[in-house]
């Protein structure tokens, strides 16, 4: 599929009335879904929730945890009628833009190692591993590792 022009895809903070649609997303992009209670907390607790649009259609989502001069990027996500079309790389870029202007000077991230496609667009952008986490997820029959990885702003 062609990649989707940078200009036809906004970025805005998510607002109360995103979460269903949020969740709705979340819940068909993982086997192991945050709820929509995780999200409004998120957004309650003042992290850097936000949304990619095409349009009025919220067709991605991340979060980011600011605390002092690091960030976490708790979760990043693309519609799967959107993927492989360059919104997630370019939405990566806009929040660690955001970061940048939050001042932070580093960003941290889990990710499964059996999530290929989200770990070469991390590599892509410039992440690079730190550590393995053990039995960090929850998993079919058992745990999963995570790779801890983080980029240097
Ligand atoms: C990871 C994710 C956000 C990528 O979004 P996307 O819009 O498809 O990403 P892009 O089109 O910008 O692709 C960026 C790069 O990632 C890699 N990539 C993306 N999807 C891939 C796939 N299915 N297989 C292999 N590599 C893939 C490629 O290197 C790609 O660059 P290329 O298309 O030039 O080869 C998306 O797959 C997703 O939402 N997955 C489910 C949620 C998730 O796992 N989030 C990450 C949690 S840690």
């Amino acid at each position: 599929m062609s990649a989707v022009p940078r200009e036809e895809v906004s970025y805005r903070r998510m607002r109360p009335t995103d979460l269903g649609v949020v969740a709705d997303l979340e819940k068909s992009l993982y086997a192991f879904p945050w709820s929509l209670g995780n999200f409004r907390d998120s957004v309650q607790a003042g992290y850097d929730c936000w949304v990619a649009c095409h349009g009025d259609q919220v067709i991605g989502y991340a979060i980011l945890m600011v605390a002092l001069d690091e960030a976490h990027l708790l979760n990043i996500a693309v519609a799967s009628g959107w993927q492989r079309r360059g919104i997630g790389r370019a939405f990566l870029d806009y929040i660690l833009g955001v970061a940048r202007e939050a001042k932070c000077e580093i960003v941290y991230l889990e990710v499964r190692p059996s999530n290929l496609a989200a770990r070469q667009m991390y590599r892509e952008a410039g992440f690079q591993q730190i550590a393995i986490r053990p039995s960090y997820y929850p998993a079919r029959g058992g745990r999963e590792d995570a790779l801890f990885l983080g980029i240097t702003l």
